[in-house]
């Protein structure tokens, strides 16, 4: 199914699928959202080609403020969320819940049956979304990006997952 643009609200924000000219300035974007860890340009241009319409974009009046991206493994049962961000400026506004409810509802329609994500044990903002959406933690990985760079892996089921 294809979902087209949405429009969210008097603000100009709408969630909608990457198009291959975001890529650039998606990938501008992601080096400031995680400086630390950014996917370089062709890494991410290998995640839209596998990945599309599960990379959703915030669009603020036509510049990008926020992106999501939902990988589901081959057997369509299972899903990882790869990278989740809003830029400073717009955060606490509800735009990231936002992106993962519309990703998690798409997700739904695709008959998804788990969702996992990674975040590091510190990201309050991130984890608070994560509980608040349903995500419960199942493991805690010492070193799992590599040195010094733990994450907490959380999972939720998608079956009878509802958002309004
Ligand atoms: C995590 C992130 C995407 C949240 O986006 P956001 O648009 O600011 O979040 P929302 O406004 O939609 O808030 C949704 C929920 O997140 C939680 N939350 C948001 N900011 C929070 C904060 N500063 N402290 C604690 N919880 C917070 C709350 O549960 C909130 O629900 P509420 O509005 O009902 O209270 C954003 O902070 C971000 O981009 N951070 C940097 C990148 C990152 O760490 N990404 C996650 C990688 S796993």
């Amino acid at each position: 199914m294809h979902h087209g643009v949405r429009p969210t609200g008097p603000a100009g924000m709408s969630v909608r699928s990457a198009t291959e000219q975001d890529l650039s300035e998606l990938v501008r974007m992601d080096h400031r959202l995680f400086p630390d860890m950014p996917y370089p340009y062709f890494a991410l241009r290998q995640l839209f080609e596998l990945y599309r319409d599960r990379l959703l974009v915030l669009d603020h009046d036509g510049e990008l403020a926020g992106y999501a991206l939902f990988a589901t493994t081959a057997d369509g049962a299972r899903s990882w969320v790869l990278a989740l961000g809003v830029v400073p400026g717009v955060r606490g506004l509800g735009y990231g819940r936002r992106l993962m409810a519309q990703g998690l509802r798409r997700l739904a329609d695709d008959g998804v049956r788990e969702v996992m994500i990674t975040v590091a044990p510190g990201n309050a903002a991130a984890c608070g979304l994560y509980e608040s959406l349903g995500f419960v933690q199942v493991d805690h990985r010492v070193d799992y990006f590599g040195p010094g760079a733990d994450r907490l892996i959380m999972r939720m089921s998608l079956p009878g997952w509802h958002i309004e």
